[in-house]
């Protein structure tokens, strides 16, 4: 099932999400059904908060491809460290529509979490990969990426965000 995906400013995206604390059915078929809507976006990365459901989850495929299907699962996952500095190229974020931005990233990350069997996974992480998962792990903690960018274009982008909104209502 494809799910509806949030957008900004709802305040779900905000809300620092709660552990997973056993795989069940239901955590499956979450996963599942954020497989789904992220290759149907598509996009790179998804976490499950983006489908207002309140859990540490993400799952990322910076191939981004629909036929594999060979996506990650990070259950839990936390950066136990960072280094260098880069900057991710024209990033974007499904719950953020009309706005792509260069966004100053740590270089290199390493993360630990559980994949989805609840087995302990320590990825080490630079380029392209290294960036997703920054941006995933942002999203458990209520942090969008327009956080990280100046506060003038965080601005005009506010401003822009609520004149469609607003048009859209009529
Ligand atoms: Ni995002």
């Amino acid at each position: 099932m494809v799910l509806e995906i949030l957008t900004y400013p709802n305040e779900l995206l905000r809300q620092p999400t709660k552990p997973v604390e056993t795989i069940d059915e239901g955590i499956e078929e979450i996963i599942e059904n954020m497989a789904e809507t992220m290759y149907q976006a598509p996009g790179v990365g998804l976490a499950a908060i983006q489908a207002g459901i309140d859990k540490s989850i993400i799952i990322y495929d910076p191939e981004a491809d629909a036929v594999k299907r060979d996506y990650n699962v990070l259950l839990n996952p936390k950066i136990i460290s960072s280094a260098g500095e880069t900057i991710s190229e024209n990033e974007g974020c499904l719950s953020v529509p009309d706005i792509r931005s260069d966004v100053k990233r740590a270089e290199t990350v390493v993360v630990e979490g559980l994949d989805r069997k609840g087995e302990p996974v320590r990825i080490d992480a630079d380029g392209l990969l290294s960036v997703i998962l920054q941006h995933e792990i942002d999203h458990l903690n209520g942090i969008l990426f327009i956080d990280r960018i100046s506060a003038l274009k965080r601005e005009l982008y506010k401003k822009k965000r609520k004149k469609a909104l607003k048009r859209s209502e009529q």
